[in-house]
């Protein structure tokens, strides 16, 4: 009779084996563990009637039971750990879910869905301006020599001015020697020593680029930032031409309500000198945190070139006089878009970027 009863084993076995494969989840498979391999199982029931049977059929019996249970039990385990990797991968899944989305949209910007920077945007619209105004546009090298971005510049080795610049020195030659640029204003030298070498006075050009100072970074400041130059070389120059194209420049770049005024000032490459500001376009003039409450924001510096830069770079100062400025292009962007703290040109957060896609 055991025997008989042992005659559907396999088939048990393969019920046994399909349940646990039918079993979609760890909570399933362990609900459904007693009924398959415990006390109240097939298996079990089995295993009780084996001490009825005569010794030899017992042993036969109890090894294929044996087999049975070994096959069943290891089905039961191999299940088990499959649920729970599914269990993890799913977990995992809904995760990268959320970081998936976030490199869609990197690859989406790299493949041409992006947009240029808040800076890029700015000085385009700039050169613009002074396009505009009759000036060329002109790019020099952001690595530099001490001559271009100091000593043409009238700023001679150990100078008490070159204080006015933190500067990054290139570990390239002899100590102190090659610079990152501390302000577009060596383009100005080899724009004038170009312009002698092809015979092609007057100059009316304007030169932006990026720039670098040991500053550390604030709401006005950062220690990477952007510049763009304005060099006129041409005859009979005063300030009020200077003091003329600054005007325009601000009232066509910022619109009404916004004005220049120059404050005298010190660089060593104009005679005379001053520092150009601009109304305060977050409070319009009347003070708040961003303008020290002065109502006035220093964009940058201009002047009348020295004579000494005009010898530096061979050109004949009883002809040809000029004026040059320099100003900040991120300062600019800050201005024109209203933004307290200067730094968020450079974070790349995308509630930030996003405005202005
Ligand atoms: N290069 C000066 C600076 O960065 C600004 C400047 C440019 C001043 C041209 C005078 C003339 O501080």
């Amino acid at each position: 009779m055991a025997d008989r009863s042992l005659e559907n084993l396999d088939e048990e076995t393969r019920k046994l084996l399909d349940a646990i494969a039918a079993s979609e989840t760890l909570e399933a498979l362990r609900d459904a563990e007693p009924s398959l391999v415990g006390k109240r199982s097939v298996l079990a029931a089995w295993q009780k009637s084996l001490g009825a049977m005569e010794p030899e059929a017992r042993r036969e019996a109890g090894t294929r039971l044996q087999e049975s249970r070994r096959r069943v039990q290891s089905a039961l385990e191999d299940r088990r750990q499959s649920l729970a990797k599914e269990d993890r991968d799913r977990v995992l899944l809904a995760d990268r879910l959320d970081l998936g989305d976030v490199v869609v949209r990197d690859v989406r910007a790299a493949l041409g869905a992006g947009h240029p920077s808040l800076v890029a945007v700015t000085q385009r619209e700039l050169e613009d301006v002074f396009v505009a105004m009759g000036f060329t546009v002109a790019e020099g090298p952001e690595v530099e020599t001490d001559w271009f971005n100091f000593e043409a510049l009238n700023i001679p080795p150990a100078h008490p001015s070159r204080g006015l610049w933190d500067t990054f020195y290139v570990d390239l030659g002899e100590p102190e020697t090659v610079v990152l640029r501390t302000h577009t204003s060596p383009t100005q030298i080899h724009l004038m020593e170009e312009a002698v070498a092809s015979d092609s006075l007057p100059i009316h050009s304007v030169m932006p680029g990026r720039c670098y100072r040991r500053d550390s970074p604030d709401a006005r400041h950062l220690a990477t930032f952007h510049q763009i130059e304005g060099l006129v070389v041409d005859e009979s120059m005063t300030f009020a031409d200077l003091a003329g194209v600054i005007e325009s420049f601000t009232r066509s770049y910022f619109g009404s309500g916004v004005t220049s005024r120059l404050r005298p000032g010190y660089f060593p490459f104009t005679e005379p000198s001053a520092e150009f500001e601009v109304t305060c376009t977050l409070c319009r003039g009347a003070g708040c945190r961003t303008c020290s409450h002065t109502g006035w924001i220093e964009l940058g510096g201009c002047g009348m070139l020295d004579q000494a830069v005009l010898e530096a770079v061979g050109i004949d100062g009883e002809r040809w006089s000029g004026f040059a400025f320099g100003f900040g292009i991120d300062r600019c962007a800050q201005m024109r878009h209203e933004l307290t703290d200067m730094r968020a040109l450079v974070e790349n957060d995308v509630r930030f970027l996003e405005q202005f896609s």
